[in-house]
């Protein structure tokens, strides 16, 4: 029966209690057996059987996240947005900190971009989706611009590391290729493939198939990031570059503003292992995981292990108590990270109940309308309490955090274009140029990269009166008609 497959993988298979599979693969004609085999061979049986049992118990080796939402506190270990001349001090301090860091050269930048997009709907990698409100430039170019501009203002490479998983992967590395990496170096740039672990049926605890010789194989969450990226030695090749700090950030949100000077500075004032991003929480039911603190130790959890009750709560001014919505920017230390990579603890999985299409016994597909599988993810946020210091830092939402998720209404393209538009109109007004709120504009991030950027290089009480997309050779027209 399990002639074509190798002895160990179906010993391997055997032990995981997955022999039907071996019975499946006896079934398939050669080129699809070739396929399926390979397929078998790429999943980590010994782990899939030690979830499998985790998830048939009911996860009840560890503490149920609800139960510790029920102690959690804000977090203390925290720097607020700058509201006294004090913290405006620190926060210019830290910005030329962390400017020094990038001139160092000791900065690398990840993004995760395996994602599925369900909730988007769109059928290429999210990063490929155009979000540029009049350029329509797509989220991966955005990002690769805003690096190129670092990287001019640093005079140093500033790596960046891509990660991809089976649904992404082929097209994201054509697309990019196909580029030129918006003109970032092609040695910075190195895409890597997360791993992926099969859907089980949550009944029988076997792996399901999407298709006849097809498993039903899904991406191992962000958190998979940490072990891809030792897979591909990109933590070693880092090191040998001098990289000791790492900036993480989803392909989702474009006005993450990659590097951010003063976030690298308050991390490395802090000399913090993790440093988080937050945002003040719009209300007590958005659906945004929240920074806090449980026994002491600051952690994030997710909305979706956080009571209403709890997250309701509020202090005597009425503001809500778990404030911290977690906007998934993050800064690790290389060295950090390489510790959490040999600590089975630091990166738990989490089961998850979801509806997996699947073909039954007699080959034909079931859409089941209830839950009916198990997959488990890795979220990269878990290694906050092995930290020895996590530092959360407060960042302004309207400038920040404005992410692509759903199709339509919240945290939409619209809303996130939106975003853009009056972020890039702010930008002007700050350099004295009058723009009414009608006016659509967008500027690219090789002209400006934040708020200040474009005080003293346009002249104060130029009008713009027609939809502006500001990038380079359109700061010479300005100046040219200026003059
Ligand atoms: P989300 O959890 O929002 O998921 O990912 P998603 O795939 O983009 O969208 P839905 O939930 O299917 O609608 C947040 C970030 O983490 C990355 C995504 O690409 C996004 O940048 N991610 C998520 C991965 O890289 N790998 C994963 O396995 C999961």
């Amino acid at each position: 029966m399990s002639n074509s497959v190798p002895k160990t993988l179906s010993e391997g298979l055997a032990a995981a209690g997955q022999e039907h599979l071996l019975a499946h693969a006896a079934t398939l004609p050669s080129e699809s057996a070739a396929h399926f085999r390979a397929q078998l061979a790429s999943v980590d049986w010994n782990l899939v059987a030690k979830l499998v049992r985790r998830a048939l118990e009911g996860g009840k080796d560890q503490e149920d996240p609800r139960s510790l939402a029920a102690r959690a506190v804000p977090p203390r270990s925290v720097v607020r947005l700058p509201s006294t001349p004090g913290d405006r001090e620190r926060w210019q301090h830290a910005r030329e900190h962390g400017e020094a860091w990038l001139r160092a050269g000791k900065l690398g930048v990840i993004v995760v971009a395996g994602g599925q997009g369900t909730r988007l709907g769109s059928s290429q990698p999210k990063g490929i989706y155009p979000i540029g409100p009049l350029s329509g430039k797509s989220l991966f170019q955005w990002f690769c611009e805003q690096l190129r501009a670092r990287r001019e203002r640093s005079g140093q490479p500033i790596p960046y590391a891509v990660m991809t998983s089976d649904a992404t992967h082929q097209e994201t590395a054509a697309y990019l290729a196909s580029h030129d990496c918006f003109g970032l170096p092609a040695d910075e740039v190195r895409l890597f493939r997360q791993g992926h672990l099969p859907a089980i049926d949550a009944e029988t605890g076997r792996a399901l198939l999407t298709a006849p010789g097809e498993l039903a194989l899904s991406p191992d969450g962000h958190g998979g990031m940490l072990a891809a990226l030792a897979k591909a030695n990109i933590l070693q090749d880092w090191a040998a570059q001098g990289i000791e700090t790492l900036f993480y950030h989803q392909v989702d949100n474009p006005s993450t503003p990659l590097c951010d000077p003063a976030f690298i500075g308050l991390h490395l004032d802090a000399a913090a292992d993790v440093s988080t991003k937050v945002v003040a929480k719009r209300s007590a039911t958005e659906k945004m995981g929240v920074a806090v603190d449980v026994d002491g130790v600051t952690r994030i959890i997710e909305y979706s292990d956080l009571p209403a009750d709890i997250a309701a709560r509020t202090d005597a001014d009425g503001r809500l108590t778990i404030w911290a919505g977690n906007t998934a920017m993050h800064i690790l230390q290389r060295e950090f990270l390489e510790r959490a990579l040999v600590d089975d603890r630091a990166l738990p999985f989490h089961i998850a109940r979801k509806v997996v299409p699947y073909v039954n016994g007699d080959g034909e597909l079931v859409t089941p309308s209830q839950p009916n599988a198990f997959k488990f993810e890795r979220f990269i946020f878990d290694v906050l309490p092995w930290a020895h210091t996590a530092l959360i830092v407060e960042g302004d939402r309207a400038e920040e955090f404005n992410p692509v998720k759903n199709r339509d209404g919240d945290d939409s393209p619209e809303t996130s274009r939106r975003a853009l538009m009056a972020q890039h109109r702010r930008w002007l007004r700050r350099a004295g140029v009058l723009v009414d709120e009608t006016i659509p504009v967008e500027i690219s991030p090789l002209v400006a990269l934040g708020p200040d950027d474009l005080i003293g290089r346009i002249p104060p009480g130029a009008v713009i009166r027609k939809p502006l997309y500001l990038t380079e050779s359109r700061m010479q027209e300005f100046h040219h008609h200026a003059g």
